[in-house]
C-alpha cells in the first residue's frame, strides 16, 4: 500500500466487477492438458451492483469449486515466496498510514459487509479472527456479530495497529476482542480455534502468503470458512489465466499501476490467484463473488 494513496486507495469507483473465467486443468502428470474457458465479455464484466447476494453465491458455487479443485490437482507453485519465474513474489507495501483511513462512509455496502459475515456463517457465539486487521473496521463489526458468548481476534504484524485497536475495542466497549501481534509469515493464531476468518484488503500485501495461509489453516476449526475480500479487473484475471495456462504454476502479481481513478492506486490482484494459492495448501473453495467497485470476495473451507 502507498502511504500517500491513503483512503483514495480504499474508495476505488472503476468500473467491472466480473464474472467467473478461468482455466480447467483436466487429467493429472506433471502439464496437464488445459482448456480455456471462454472469457467473459466485456459487457459482461460490468458490475452487478444490485447483487441479490445470497442467489448470486449459490449460483456461483458449483462451477467455479470444480476449477480449483482441478487446478490443484494439476500442481500449483507451492513454493511461497518464489513466483514462476523463480523471482520473489510480488506483494504491495505494507499499509503504514492512518488507521482512521479505512473508516470511509459506504464501505459496509460497498463490501456488502452484512451479507460477507453470513456468508463466512459469523453467528453469535462465534469465533473469528480479522488477519491484517488495521484499524479494527471488520474487527468492531464482527464483534458485534459475535456477541459477548463469541470472540474475535484481531491479527498485525505492526504494533500500533493492535494498540488501535485495542483503545477502539475499550471506547466502543467491546470485551470480546483480543489482540494478536504476529508476523509476515505466522498469524500466531490458537491451533483449531476460529469458526470463520476474514483477510480484508491485506492479502495482496502478503509477501509470504502460503506459510500465512498454512498457519491460518492451523488455527481453523473443520468447517471453518475463511474469506478474502480484494479487488481486481478483466485484465488482470486474464494475465493470471494465461500465465497459468503458459507454464501451469501460479505467477503472482499485484498491480500497483496507478489506474486513471482519481481516488485509489490499484493494488489489485487476481482471484485465480488467490483461488489457487488457497487451494495449493488444503482449502476447498465454497464461492466466489464480485462486490462492488471491483471488489470480490473468495471464501473458501477447511475440511
Ligand atoms: C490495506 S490495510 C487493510 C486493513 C484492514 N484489513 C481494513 O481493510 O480495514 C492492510 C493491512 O495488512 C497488514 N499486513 C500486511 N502484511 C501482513 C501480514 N503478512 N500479516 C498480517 N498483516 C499484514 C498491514 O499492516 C495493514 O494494516
Amino acid at each position: 500500500m502507498r502511504p500517500e494513496s491513503g483512503m483514495r486507495w480504499l474508495m476505488g469507483t472503476s468500473m467491472g466487477a466480473g464474472l467467473l473465467a478461468g482455466v480447467l486443468l483436466m487429467g493429472g502428470g506433471q502439464r496437464p492438458a488445459v482448456m480455456t474457458v471462454e472469457p467473459p465479455t466485456r459487457a459482461a464484466e460490468q458490475p452487478q451492483r444490485a447483487v441479490q447476494q445470497p442467489a448470486h453465491a449459490a449460483r456461483l458455487e458449483a462451477p467455479t469449486a470444480t476449477l480449483v479443485t482441478a487446478s490443484v490437482a494439476a500442481g500449483a507453485n507451492t513454493n511461497d515466496g518464489v513466483d514462476s519465474d523463480g523471482k520473489q513474489r510480488q506483494s504491495a507495501r505494507p499499509w503504514t498510514g492512518s488507521a482512521a483511513e479505512f473508516e470511509y462512509p459506504g464501505r459496509d455496502q460497498t463490501l456488502q459487509i452484512e451479507w460477507v459475515m453470513d456468508a463466512l456463517r459469523i453467528v453469535p457465539g462465534a469465533v473469528v479472527a480479522d488477519i491484517g486487521a488495521g484499524g479494527g473496521w471488520f474487527t468492531v463489526r464482527a464483534a458485534r456479530r459475535v456477541g459477548p458468548r463469541g470472540l474475535v481476534y484481531a491479527e498485525e504484524i505492526l504494533p500500533k495497529f493492535t494498540n488501535y485497536i485495542e483503545r477502539r475495542a475499550r471506547r466502543e466497549g467491546l470485551s470480546n476482542i483480543r489482540t494478536i501481534l504476529g508476523t509476515t509469515s505466522d498469524p500466531k493464531l490458537p491451533a483449531n480455534t476460529m469458526n470463520a476468518v476474514l483477510i480484508l484488503n491485506a492479502y495482496h500485501e502478503f509477501d509470504k502468503p502460503l506459510s500465512m495461509l498454512k498457519k491460518i489453516r492451523a488455527g481453523m476449526k473443520p468447517g471453518g470458512r475463511l474469506g478474502f475480500i480484494e479487488r481486481d479487473d478483466y485484465a488482470l484475471r486474464r494475465e493470471a489465466r494465461e500465465a497459468y495456462a503458459k507454464t501451469g504454476k501460479i505467477k503472482r502479481r499485484v498491480d500497483e499501476r496507478p489506474d486513471n481513478n482519481q481516488y485509489t492506486d490499484d493494488h489489485r490482484l487476481a482471484r485465480e490467484i488467490v483461488e489457487r494459492e488457497a487451494a495449493s495448501v488444503g482449502f476447498r473453495k465454497v464461492l466466489t463473488s464480485s462486490l462492488r467497485d471491483d471488489h470480490y470476495i473468495v471464501i473458501v473451507t477447511r475440511d
